[in-house]
């Protein structure tokens, strides 16, 4: 593993991270999501990132996360980065989502308890909130900190105009803005617009979300819809309609220029995201061990020739 600096901060994440949105709930089995822990964390990974909603059932990923905590992990925990996040939609009643102090240090209490913690290392505010004012939102971030329960503020899903305001509010409180959370893969680059610059000129840091666009960037939907994948699955946030023709034949020769390079399709998507200094970390989900081998093995090769990179862009331009 390689550790990049987050932004301008003294902290250094891994250039893999893991994340528990799906295959970490209360539906998953239990011994598996054990063992990916185990191999993720032997293989370097330092970063585990969670939110309040993730499962299915909500809650259900930071309660499996603190079992495995608590039995065997406690002992590591100096050596961990464990990221929480409040936004979406988590209790009834007017309270439960957004971006208000009361609902996003009440729910970072919640997630200490769910995964038996004295604090997390990044609390993250999940989405903007149009209708609460930002210096609302990051004075909650910011007391998060300054109350211990949290070492560092992020935000995730905030466009640039909104990072930097953001960061603006965030430096004058004294906290300033470790990390951005954005969604960014070969087949979704918003960021390259104007974000990267952004955080780059911010001094913070970026860990892209769904860097596989949730499986899609495998082979594994190549010749249809598998039983067991996340487009099958009824709780699985990949709809069947997103895995269309237009994809897929992106894909295929994407998954060509892979082979060539003696990779897999999810070592090239991931390497092509790291060869960005401004990307600190991708953060991957993983179903099973073999798939986190896979991903892991992205390492070994994160070189692109000048020619690699003109054949990649004329597929997904
Ligand atoms: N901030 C936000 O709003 C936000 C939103 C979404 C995600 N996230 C974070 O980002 C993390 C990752 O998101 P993601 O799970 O969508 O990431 P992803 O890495 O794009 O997709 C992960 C899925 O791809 C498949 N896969 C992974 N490696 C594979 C391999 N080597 N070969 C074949 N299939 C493979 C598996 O799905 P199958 O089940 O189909 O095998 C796996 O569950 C989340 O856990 C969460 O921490 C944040």
């Amino acid at each position: 593993m390689i550790y990049n600096r987050c932004g301008r901060s003294g902290l250094k994440l891994p250039a893999i991270s893991l994340g528990l949105w799906h295959n970490f709930g209360h539906v998953d089995d239990f011994e598996t999501a054990r063992k990916i822990l185990f191999t993720a964390f032997d293989a370097g990974i330092t970063h585990f990132d969670l939110a309040n909603n993730y499962g299915p059932p909500p809650g259900s990923a930071e309660e499996n996360f603190g079992k495995i905590m608590k039995q065997d992990l406690k002992a590591w925990r100096d050596e961990m980065i464990i990221s929480t996040k409040a936004g979406y939609l988590m209790w009834d009643g007017p309270y439960g989502e957004w971006g208000s102090r009361k609902y996003l240090l009440a729910s970072l209490d919640q997630s200490l308890k769910r995964m038996q913690l004295d604090y997390v290392d990044i609390f993250y505010s999940h989405r903007p909130d149009p209708d609460t004012p930002l210096e609302e939102t990051m004075s909650a971030l910011d007391q998060a900190v300054r109350s211990g329960k949290a070492l560092y503020a992020g935000i995730s899903n905030y466009n640039p105009d909104q990072t930097i305001e953001t960061s603006r509010i965030l430096r004058e409180l004294g906290t300033p803005c470790l990390i951005h959370q954005p969604k960014y893969s070969l087949l979704v680059r918003w960021v390259e617009k104007s974000l990267l610059d952004v955080l780059e000129n911010e001094g913070i840091g970026c860990i892209a979300f769904s860097p596989l666009a949730q499986g899609l960037l495998t082979d594994k939907y190549i010749k249809g819809i598998p039983k067991d994948s996340r487009a099958a699955k009824p709780h699985g946030f990949l709809r069947r309609d997103e895995v269309t023709a237009e994809v897929i034949s992106k894909v295929k020769k994407l998954n060509e220029l892979a082979k060539k390079r003696g990779q897999s399709l999810a070592q090239m998507a991931l390497a092509w995201l790291l060869k960005d200094p401004r990307v600190t970390s991708v953060l991957i989900g993983t179903r099973t061990v073999e798939q986190l081998q896979d991903n892991l093995g992205t390492m070994e090769n994160l070189d692109f020739t000048t020619e690699e990179l003109e054949k990649i862009e004329m597929v997904i331009k």
